[in-house]
């Protein structure tokens, strides 16, 4: 099954979906991260595309549309994908349906997490990332401990766009242009809804529950 993790910038996709990669056989696939190692390549494209992620604005869906391809059409990752912050518009999520038919997949569940403005500005100010392993952990909520992270704390930057201006813009593109998506996946009977308000173990646990009852063969343990 592949599933899509949908929500507000700063809700927790990433996070959670890093968890379920933990819990069961699926891989993550965040087009933000795809986005950002494409950055690091400095080609005119990559330029193209900081421009985008640091005004907030959403990245042309030819340059998603050509990431997602080189993914779906992976043996190794068959039915096993976590979408995480893709699609986002409707255009997308068309586009999306027909890859998935023509790779004889399928979208098994769109996940919804929700919280409040002021908690997913509260979340992303306080992000940490770290340079060298990759794992995201929050001044306020998850700080990173010595069990959990052993690399030096040095590394731990915040992102480009998490900062005021540019939370607001991305606020405004989710508002626009993601979340009437919603319907399209509602009208499928795939929707589930999630509060993101709550610890990230416990929305983990709702997530984990979500999985399970659609199919256990993806369990890891
Ligand atoms: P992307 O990287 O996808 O950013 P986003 O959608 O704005 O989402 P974030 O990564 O900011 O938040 P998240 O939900 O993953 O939260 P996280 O788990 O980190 O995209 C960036 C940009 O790339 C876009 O703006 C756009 O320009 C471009 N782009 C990407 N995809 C695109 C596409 N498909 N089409 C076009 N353009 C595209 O958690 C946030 C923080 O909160 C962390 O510090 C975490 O530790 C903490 N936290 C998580 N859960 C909890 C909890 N339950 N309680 C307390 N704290 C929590
Ligand atoms: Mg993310």
């Amino acid at each position: 099954m592949n599933i899509i993790l949908f929500g507000p910038p700063g809700v927790g996709k990433g996070t959670q979906a890093d968890n379920m990669v933990k819990n069961f056989n699926l891989y993550k696939i965040s087009t933000g991260d795809l986005l950002r190692n494409e950055i690091k390549k400095n080609t005119n494209l990559s330029r193209k595309i900081k421009s985008k992620i640091n005004q907030g604005l959403l990245v042309s869906d030819k340059i998603i549309s050509d990431l997602i391809v080189k993914i779906l059409s992976k043996k190794k990752y068959f039915n096993r994908l976590i979408f995480d912050g893709y699609p986002r518009n409707l255009n997308q999520a068309k586009s999306l349906d027909l890859l998935v038919k023509k790779y004889n997949q399928k979208i098994s569940c769109v996940l919804n997490l929700n919280i409040d403005k002021e908690s997913i500005i509260k979340r992303i100010l306080g992000r940490l990332v770290c340079a060298k392993c990759g794992l995201t952990f929050n001044k306020y909520f998850n700080p990173p401990q010595k069990k959990k992270y052993v690399c030096n704390l040095k590394y731990l930057k915040t992102r480009l766009d998490d900062n005021k201006i540019t939370i607001k813009n991305r606020l405004g593109v989710y508002t626009k242009k993601t979340l009437p998506i919603l319907d399209y996946y509602a009208d499928q009977g795939i929707l589930y809804k999630i509060d993101g308000r709550r610890k990230i173990n416990q929305v983990c646990r709702e997530i984990c529950d979500i999985i399970g009852s659609l199919g256990t063969w993806l369990c890891k343990l």
